[in-house]
């Protein structure tokens, strides 16, 4: 734990106010890399994620609300935002640049970037994953979301602007992944829907560890229709087999209404489900 004060001391004090950045405590100009390059253990095997940004500020946003705030506080995992200012250049921390060859918008230098991620994977164990956050990327989805959660944790790279220099991404190997096939301004909305998705299927993190192997995508199917009180809205009223008390029709007809969901809605999904999985007929 004390080995990390000096960064996190750092970190935090950019994340709670970021108007006072330049105490004496907090970003000193001359600070060098090497002394914001401070070894970061693990927290006793909590679920970590490191989160490189220019906005610090913004975590743990809508993560510290709900289930996963709740759950940040009870230490079921952890969240290291890492401003990547203080790893700029020179008097002003810069930390972009014009696009060599020309062109709009600015470039996130890759020496900048390379210090952030240095100090970002210090401590971490090996396979540690290393995941840009770019519309270029893989598209994230539910298995992607189960295999980070068994991990150690996950470092993310929330870009701005025109993005990172590619050098940076070929020097570390780095994961692209994406959260759509649209753009956004930066990384850092989807750093927080790719944690979320990890974090609720954290054990203890949802009440009901049920309810993340039935729904949506777990077993590459969309999820079946739910339905409440009151029995009747609008003239509508709840299908009787869901009140009927038979707990196996129940079952059949949710698992129908899921194929029919799938089927209808996703036909890439039900096609690799039918014919391509590893454990179907
Ligand atoms: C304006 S975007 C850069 C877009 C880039 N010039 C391109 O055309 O691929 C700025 C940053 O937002 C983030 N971003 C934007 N859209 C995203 C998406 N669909 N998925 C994940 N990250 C995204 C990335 O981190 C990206 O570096």
């Amino acid at each position: 734990m004390l080995a990390r004060a000096p960064i996190r001391a750092l970190w935090r004090r950019a994340m709670t106010d970021p108007a006072r950045s330049h105490g004496r405590k907090s970003i000193r100009a001359t600070m060098t890399p090497r002394e914001l390059i401070t070894p970061i253990p693990e927290i006793a095997g909590a679920w970590t994620a490191r989160v490189i940004t220019l906005l610090p500020q913004a975590f743990p946003g809508i993560l510290g609300e709900s289930l996963t705030g709740r759950a940040l506080q009870d230490g079921l995992w952890v969240l290291d935002p890492i401003d990547l200012r203080l790893f700029g250049e020179g008097k002003h921390r810069n930390v972009d640049d014009t696009p060599a060859g020309g062109g709009a918008g600015m470039v996130l230098r890759a020496d900048v970037m390379g210090r952030a991620i240095d100090a970002a994977m210090t401590g971490t164990a090996p396979g540690w994953p290393l995941i840009y956050l770019s519309p270029r990327g893989r598209r994230f989805d539910q298995a992607m979301a189960q295999d980070l959660a068994q991990r150690p944790g996950v470092t993310l790279i929330c870009g701005r602007f025109e993005g990172l220099d590619e050098r940076v991404l070929d020097h570390y190997g780095i994961q692209e992944v994406s959260l759509g096939d649209f753009v956004m301004t930066g990384g850092e909305i989807a750093a927080q829907a790719l944690i979320d998705a990890c974090v609720r299927l954290l054990p203890g993190v949802l009440g009901n560890t049920k309810s993340t192997r039935d729904e949506s995508h777990s077993d590459g199917l969309l999820e079946h229709p739910h339905y409440t009180r009151p029995a009747e809205w609008m003239g509508r009223t709840i299908p009787d087999v869901l009140t009927s008390g038979d707990h196996a029709k129940v079952a059949a007809w949710r698992r129908e209404m899921s194929e029919k969901a799938t089927r209808e809605r996703r036909p890439d999904l039900w096609e690799k489900h039918h014919d391509g999985g590893p454990d179907k007929a």
